[in-house]
Formats: C-alpha cells, structure tokens, sequence
C-alpha cells in the first residue's frame, strides 16, 4: 500500500529541505514578500529524540502487515503509543477502524492531526498529546506499538489487564516470556531495519480449579499456555496442547479434544472423539 498522501508529502518535502541550514540558506535569498511567508512545516527527523524513546517510523509495508496481523474489525478501536507522524493509525482509519495515537511530541502530533484531515479520516483519526505511561487506553481492541523492549515489558502488566482478545502488535520488539501468537517479517526490499512484527493476544483468566460434569479440571497458566490435570471416572490424566487465544480455550485429554469459551467464572463448549461430538460446561470451584 502507498504511504498516506499528506505523510508523502512531508517525506518529499523533508528531503527537499533536508537540513535546517539548506532550508535557512534560502529563506536568506528571498524578496522581502516571500520571507513573510509562514515558515516551512514541521518536518520530523527519523531518529530525533523522544521522551522515552527515539522517533523512527515504522515502514509503511509493515504498518500494512501489522494491521492485517490484527485482523481488524469494523467495531474495533486501535490505540498506537507513541504514534510518531500517525501513520499507523491513518492506516487503520483508512481501513475503516476507530483510531486513536497518543504521542508525547506535540509538533508531531500537529503534524498528523493535519494528515488525518488531508487523508479525509479526521473523523475516524484522532491524536491527544500526552504520555503513553499515564494514559489510560483499556478501552482499545488493538494496541500498535513500537517503543524498545524496556518499555515494553513496563506495559505488559496494564496490557494484560486488558479485556481478553485484545489485540497487541509491536514493530521489532518482543514482550520478554510473554510468547508471540504470530511473528512476521516485511518481505517488502525496501525495508532494512525494524522489519518484524510480534502479535499476542491478550489471554482471558482459566487458572484454576473447575467442576467439568463429574470430573475436575486444574488449570495452570502462563500468559496464553496452559498445563493440568483432568479427574474424570476415578481416572487422573494430563491436559496436552493446551492454550488460550483470547477468550477460547483448546485442550485435549486422553483421545478427547476439548474447545471452547471462558467467561469469568464459566466456561462452555464442545468435545471431540473420533465417535462423536458433545457439549460440554465448567464452573470455577476454586482460583
Ligand atoms: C519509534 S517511534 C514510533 C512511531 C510510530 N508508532 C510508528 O510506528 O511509526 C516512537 C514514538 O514514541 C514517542 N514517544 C516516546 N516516548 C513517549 C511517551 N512516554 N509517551 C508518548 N509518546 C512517546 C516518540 O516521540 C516517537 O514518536
């Protein structure tokens, strides 16, 4: 996909006027009428400073992939921190989705607050200037980030107090143990540097001990991994391939493949054997 027209437009313009003396140079040569012409737009710098972290933005084939990575929705809302020039969230705009960048620069978040409106998103985009570490942005269906990894893992507890299924995609850095559910690398040639992508999906809450029909299930959990035991006919075996994706849950026990929904103290769905299928429900009897 093309960069947002109004963010190509400041890239060329940035690379006409690639230092300040150039741009000073000419302004020194102008008619008096000229030079009393608003003075040139902002034009950021990739790698000039930021309050926690540097600005260098994420390539656009890889905004692309990231946001396809998030399998958007109409009803969803993305939250990018730190949103640089807005290229991430006018994307998603673009694509239809509520979005929201918080940015700590407030040059840069002039600058894509007037993307947006040139892009015809403004309605979809929007841009506050504050600090991603005392914003409150839980009501977000997706996070984009590209920050560093320390600032990551300083997230990733309020990330995962976010409401399951949330999406989280970060250019190049990971989330510690916190596993990805999906990684990629741009394919783009353009692309050298920060070309992959980490996708979680926030984990609903299954620890714990659960009444499962006659039986008991026990559950420990590691972000989205789950391990434990089933009792069942006097009979105790070990859980395989068990995991959270979001709030659905998937295990198997014995030739028996468990699938299904957790919500809060419940959790419903169905079982497989090769003879068949059959509902089945479980409530939490113990955390
Ligand atoms: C590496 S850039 C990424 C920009 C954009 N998300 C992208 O992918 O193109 C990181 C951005 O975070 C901003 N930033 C750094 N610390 C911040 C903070 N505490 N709160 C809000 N923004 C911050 C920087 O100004 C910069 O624009």
């Amino acid at each position: 996909m093309k960069l947002p027209r109004a963010i190509a437009a400041a890239a060329a313009a940035a690379f006409l006027c690639q230092s300040a003396l150039l741009c000073q140079s000419a302004v020194v040569g102008m008619s008096p009428a000229l030079a009393q012409q608003p003075a040139p737009a902002y034009q950021p710098q990739s790698g000039q400073e930021g309050k926690d972290v540097v600005w260098i933005p994420t390539h656009q084939a890889l905004v692309d992939r990231m946001l396809d990575m998030a399998q958007l929705r109409p009803d969803d809302y993305l939250v990018d921190l730190g949103s640089g020039d807005g290229r991430t969230v006018i994307t998603a705009a673009r694509r239809g989705v509520r979005a929201l960048g918080i940015e700590y620069n407030p040059d840069l978040v002039k600058l894509s607050t007037a993307a947006a409106e040139t892009e015809g998103v403004a309605d979809r985009a929007s841009f506050v200037q504050a600090d991603i570490f005392e914003s409150d942005f839980s009501d977000a269906t997706v996070v984009t980030l590209f920050l560093l990894p320390t600032l990551n893992m300083k997230l990733r507890p309020t990330i995962l107090a976010m409401k399951p299924g949330t999406r989280v995609v970060s250019n190049t850095f990971d989330m510690g143990d916190w596993k990805a559910d999906q990684t990629i690398e741009s394919a783009d040639a353009d692309c050298s540097n920060f070309c992959r992508a980490y996708k979680w999906i926030v984990p609903a809450r299954a620890e714990g001990t659960w009444r499962l029909g006659d039986g008991e299930l026990r559950l420990k959990q590691r972000f989205q991994m789950l391990e434990g035991t089933l009792r069942q006919g006097g009979q105790e075996m070990a859980i395989g391939e068990a995991r959270m994706n979001g709030t659905q849950i998937a295990f198997t026990a014995g030739d028996r493949q468990f699938t299904g929904t957790v919500e809060g103290g419940r959790m419903a769905g169905t079982s497989r054997t090769p003879q068949g299928s059959q509902a089945w429900s479980a409530a939490r009897s113990a955390p």
